[in-house]
């Protein structure tokens, strides 16, 4: 970790007070949101985690957001890539250990909520981990986090609040829901989106999760907002495909 803070300070000597995790299809706003973006790409940085999926850019973008010091990442990579829990986080760890104190996480995700619609916006209230996996597993670094970390306000409520009187103030229709995080890569079977209904999840994708635990295990302020990008399998009778994904987060 040290030669990756090293790196970076090198080319951004900035704290950022916050790090963004932009989902797939959601990358190009990087661009468009800072005033001042210095842009690394995840190849050039020491030993970092390289994303392999088509819509997932790999850019580190560091700059100033109405005047705050952010980090974006353009571009996450995932644990059906074949990469380790604890290696999906390393991003994350990355911004936490340059300063970074709230992390705001985007995703595409399949609605399991029939009332949900297509580019709806949904601001998770909690999740389940599906994956079967946990990053903290293995050596507990206690100078990181507690062994056992609480989970019970995993998506900080004083964010929700905020997050639901910004879409109040834009007039920005906001959902509310439970994001199911599984492993992939396939999609669910229809069994299964029934089996997440019944558990009472809202909504369902392949990432977050991990890194919601790797930032809560290490004392931050989590926001999540899923973009609706299919209905998931089984609601609607046509199949499911990575392209439809990426259109509906453009
Ligand atoms: N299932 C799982 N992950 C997803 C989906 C889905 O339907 N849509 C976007 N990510």
């Amino acid at each position: 970790m040290e030669h990756m803070i090293a790196y970076v300070q090198r080319l951004w000597p900035h704290q950022p007070r916050m790090v963004l995790i932009l989902g797939s299809g959601l990358g190009d706003i990087a661009a468009r949101m800072l005033t001042d973006p210095v842009v690394i790409p995840y190849a050039h940085i020491p030993s970092f985690p390289q994303t392999t999926v088509l819509g997932h850019a790999g850019e580190w973008v560091c700059g100033h957001w109405h005047g705050v010091p952010v980090v974006l990442l353009r571009g996450r990579v995932h644990m059906y890539e074949g990469y380790a829990p604890d290696t999906v986080t390393v991003p994350l760890r990355l911004a936490r250990a340059l300063g970074a104190q709230t992390l705001i996480q985007t995703n595409a995700a399949g609605a399991i909520n029939t009332s949900f619609a297509v580019g709806d916006l949904m601001l998770i209230t909690d999740h389940i981990n599906a994956m079967g996996r946990n990053p903290l597993v293995g050596n507990n670094e206690d100078a990181l986090g507690p062994r056992f970390p609480d989970m019970s306000n995993a998506y900080s409520k004083r964010l929700r609040v905020m997050a639901q009187q910004a879409a109040a103030h834009c007039a920005c229709p906001l959902r509310q829901g439970v994001y199911v995080g599984v492993l992939g890569p396939s999609f669910e079977t229809p069994a299964e989106i029934r089996m997440l209904r019944a558990w009472g999840a809202d909504a369902v994708g392949m990432s977050t999760v991990p890194e919601t635990i790797a930032a809560v295990h290490a004392g931050m302020d989590v926001l999540g907002i899923s973009c609706v990008s299919n209905m998931a399998a089984g609601i609607l009778d046509q199949p499911l495909t990575h392209e439809e994904v990426m259109e509906a987060g453009e």
